[in-house]
């Protein structure tokens, strides 16, 4: 049974259990069949009400910010795994509390922090930097040159650091294992030398197991024969592949709009402040009964409920005229949207529900005039 649309309040973000669900279990198998630890990125989510649902699978979470460490060790109850570009001196003892790894992104930070993390029992890891990436996308590529990210073979020299138990890489955005195999051979041909000297090896994130057609076979090959060959723990913390396609933005339309020739529906949310990404990156989102722009089909520009000129993203067709009061349901707009989301101009941030089959709707949480006013003194 697929989601009653109609009886949940809008605008809201709904997780749609079942299919979290599938995505969970995909990703515990490959961990079990491979042997290796595979976390959950929160920058990527971080609805913590749902955590319970992770918890039945075991899996636990990388952090990059105070804020994210705590909340795993609070809401997962895990330790994180922690990384972040630069650590600060008045939070490094917390992060060092509420994490079991860290890794530092420069030999500065780990010398100026490594005696702290070995007092804390905190397994030390060094952001080593590729300098590989097959990524589209210059603004999700870690590895472009002059990248702020990781010590590159060149700088790192012939020895790792003292303490260093483990090396992380990032370097994949929506990739495949074939990328990540490619990957590895240009890793292991810069830092191998380095490997007998480790206890793990977190290979990042962009790992989209969870999307049709990824082959997961291929991947557990990839990840076993790595693993015997070199004798180290492997880990991966893919942000996406948890919660790719698992929900849905559910709109109103409160006007329709007319302007040279152009209809836009007027919606409850906006792409600036609920759907960031799609502006961003740019892309265009799957809207449920709508489908691209199609000539003999009423076509509508969907716009925005803030005021930025361009918070609209145009066009989608429909069998019949839209009116104000009808849904459009945005699919996949939990990883990474509900995470960025901004209350710019003051519109109300979307609800949080999930659905499932037995239960059916239940909300986790409203926004209200208090949290608007929470957020700037
Ligand atoms: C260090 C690191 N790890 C993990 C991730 C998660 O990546 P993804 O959501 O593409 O799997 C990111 C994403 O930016 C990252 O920067």
């Amino acid at each position: 049974m697929s989601v009653d649309f109609n009886k949940i309040p809008t605008p809201c973000y709904v997780i749609d259990e079942g299919l979290l669900r599938n995505n969970l279990e995909l990703i515990k198998k490959v961990k079990e069949a491979s042997q290796i630890e595979i976390l959950v990125s929160f920058k990527a989510f971080s609805i913590w009400r749902v955590f319970p649902i992770f918890k039945e699978y075991g899996l636990g979470a990388s952090a990059s910010s105070i804020n994210e460490a705590r909340l795993a060790f609070e809401e997962l109850g895990r330790k994180a795994h922690t990384y972040s570009p630069a650590y600060e001196e008045r939070t490094i003892a917390d992060i060092l509390k509420y994490s079991s790894h860290i890794s530092f992104n420069s030999i500065n930070q780990l010398r100026k922090y490594s005696k702290a993390a070995y007092d804390h029992r905190v397994s030390m890891g060094l952001r080593i930097n590729p300098e590989f990436s097959d990524s589209a996308y210059d603004i999700y590529n870690p590895c472009k040159p002059g990248s702020r990210f990781g010590v590159t073979a060149e700088q790192l020299g012939d020895q790792i650091p003292p303490g260093v138990e483990g090396f992380h890489f990032h370097a994949l955005f929506e990739a495949d294992s074939f990328a990540l195999e490619r990957l590895l051979a240009v890793f292991l041909n810069k830092f191998g030398k380095y490997l007998p000297k480790l206890k793990w090896v977190n290979m990042g994130g962009g790992h989209l197991i969870t999307q049709k057609g990824y082959g997961t076979d291929h991947l557990i090959r990839t990840l076993t024969g790595f693993k015997n060959k070199y004798g180290v723990e492997i880990i991966l913390e893919p942000g996406s592949a948890f919660t790719y396609q698992t929900g849905y933005l559910v709109s109103t339309i409160l006007d329709i709009v007319e302007n040279n020739g152009i209809k836009t529906a007027v919606l409850d949310v906006s792409f600036t402040c609920h759907m960031p990404d799609c502006l961003e990156m740019p892309y265009k989102p799957v809207i449920l009964n709508g489908t691209d722009e199609m000539a003999e089909k009423p076509t509508y520009r969907m716009g925005g409920i803030s005021c930025l000129a361009g918070d609209y993203m145009g066009n989608w067709s429909f069998d019949r005229e839209l009116k104000p009061g009808d849904q459009i349901i945005f699919d996949d707009m939990i990883h990474y949207t509900t995470v960025k989301t901004t209350m710019f101009n003051g519109v109300n941030h979307p609800c949080i529900g999930i659905w499932n089959e037995t239960s059916g709707f239940r909300l986790i949480r409203e926004f209200n005039y208090q949290d608007y006013k929470d957020r700037l003194s």
